[in-house]
């Protein structure tokens, strides 16, 4: 009794183990594993699944007893079940983006967790959804959504819900014990429950503070079986560091059936959300918010936003080019821009483009189109912060150091799309027809594409648009400079 005992624990993937590894056996990822040190204070604690399982009492949440189940068959699991099949929806414009992010509508019993930097917006998302659910109602039946935060008072959350324009029946609660806001909240038997974070509540009788890995692991464990057993939606909000730390909701992945992250740029009012796991859906879709005063609000124009104010403008500087990328289902135009310096060494500073992409397109560009660029330095940047993965915005890279090389400006109603090869030649892209007829949607005069795209294209009109179809980055050259 009062024993302790020690064992290790990789903040990579939250494996544990009794021993150190060098590199976790689960995940591979070396110098991962963190060593833990547990008191054990009860001898009938035991450990099931990895999890600490308690005494009797603290609640129905916890594991089933032995022996309390039995294997059903499928039949009479699907019978009267087709529940399963319904989801939560959620409507308007605000409603549909989150939607298209979880792949529906909210799946009854699911864990969600949120996870974003501190202040990105992840309790007003979560307020707004909480507020949308409740408004929804159950078949005209009252049903409230009960929101619960450790990290501020409900009149904080009061304050915030007034502000947002609020006045459905949310139900608004402030603790940081678990079991208490779990007996709570079941007694209310609302249609979701929102916990505001993670990383401030605690179970009593386990060790460790509120946010650390045994509390963090045990409580979302908890929630868990908490919206298993009483098929409430439970979200909950984690606060991620990105370094991963050990009590980040990396561990936390694991445990639950959907994670969403919220990303924004610090000086950016958009606010991106995107599912990286989801056991009732894709992972690839994208949801595009704007913080405003009132709230977030769904992103009417959002293949436009990511091009910058001078792109939308008439005056036009050499080194910028619209590049069209794909995400998940959606099409936008991004900004790329170059600015080539001569006279200095060839340094390459690139922001937003993968450095060795980018490397090979300056090469391919010095070798197949004979740009001198070996004396210049380049630096490359992404409009917006988003990463370029898709090598369908080479021939934007391409045309932007062009454009600033030759400081002859791309007229701002021609858009780029094309994967550059190493002979210098444009070559094919997923989705052509999708991105060509976004960039004619949104007026553009001109669209450079691979010769071969032409077969892609349907017999569809284009508005005005015309679509050139260029064999190599020579061909790019004469037909825009
Ligand atoms: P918050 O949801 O508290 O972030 P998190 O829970 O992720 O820490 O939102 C934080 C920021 O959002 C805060 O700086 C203020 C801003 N905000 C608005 O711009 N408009 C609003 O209507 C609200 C509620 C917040
Ligand atoms: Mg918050």
């Amino acid at each position: 009794k009062g024993k302790e005992k020690i064992y290790w624990v990789c903040s990579n993937c939250g494996y544990t183990a009794g021993q150190w590894w060098g590199v976790c056996r689960s995940c591979s990822v070396a110098g991962t594993m963190k060593e833990f040190h547990e008191s054990k204070t009860n001898d009938t604690d035991s450990k099931v699944n990895g999890f600490l399982v308690l005494e009797d009492g603290v609640g129905s949440w916890l594991p089933q007893q032995d022996g309390e189940m039995l294997p059903l068959r499928l039949a009479e699991v699907n019978r009267g079940l087709n529940h399963l099949h319904w989801r939560i929806p959620l409507s308007g414009s605000f409603g549909n983006e989150v939607s298209r992010v979880i792949g529906g509508g909210l799946v009854p019993g699911s864990l969600t967790l949120v996870g974003g930097d501190p202040g990105v917006g992840k309790s007003t998302l979560l307020l707004q959804i909480a507020a949308m659910i409740s408004e929804e109602g159950n078949d005209g039946e009252a049903s409230p959504v009960v929101y619960v935060s450790g990290e501020e008072s409900i009149e904080q959350i009061g304050n915030r819900a007034d502000r947002l324009g609020i006045e459905s029946d949310i139900y608004l609660y402030s603790s940081n014990d678990i079991e208490d806001i779990l007996k709570k909240v079941r007694h209310l038997s609302p249609q979701a429950l929102v916990v505001d974070s993670i990383q401030t509540v605690y179970l009593k009788g386990i060790m460790g503070s509120p946010g650390g890995i045994i509390q963090v692991k045990e409580c979302t464990s908890a929630l868990l079986r908490f919206a298993k057993t009483t098929n409430i939606p439970v979200l909950l909000i984690g606060h991620v560091n990105k370094s991963g730390d050990i009590a980040g909701p990396r561990v936390l992945e694991h445990i639950v059936d959907v994670v969403l992250y919220m990303e924004g740029e610090k000086y950016s009012s958009h606010r991106m959300l995107r599912a990286v796991k989801n056991r009732f859906g894709s992972t690839d879709e994208l949801g595009i918010f704007e913080m405003s005063h009132s709230g977030l609000q769904a992103v009417s124009n959002a293949s436009e936003m990511f091009l910058s104010e001078q792109q939308l403008d008439s005056e036009i500087l050499a080194g910028l080019a619209v590049a069209v990328i794909m995400d998940g289902s959606r099409t936008f135009l991004i900004e790329i821009q170059a600015l080539c310096l001569s006279g200095s060494t060839g340094s390459r500073q690139v922001n937003g483009i993968p450095a060795s992409r980018a490397d090979m397109i300056i090469s391919v560009l010095i070798k197949q189109a004979g740009l001198r660029l070996r004396e210049n330095a380049v630096f490359l940047n992404v409009v917006s912060g988003l990463t370029l993965t898709e090598t369908a915005g080479d021939l934007a890279v391409a045309a932007a150091i062009c454009s600033s090389f030759l400081e002859l400006p791309i007229p701002n109603d021609i858009a780029f799309i094309g994967e550059i090869g190493l002979g210098g030649e444009l070559r094919m892209v997923p989705r052509m027809e999708k991105r060509i007829h976004t960039v004619a949607k949104l007026g553009y005069r001109m669209c450079i594409v691979p010769k071969a795209a032409g077969k892609a294209l349907g017999t569809e009109s284009l508005e005005k648009m015309e679509v050139v179809g260029c064999r190599n980055l020579k061909d790019v050259i004469n037909t825009v400079f």
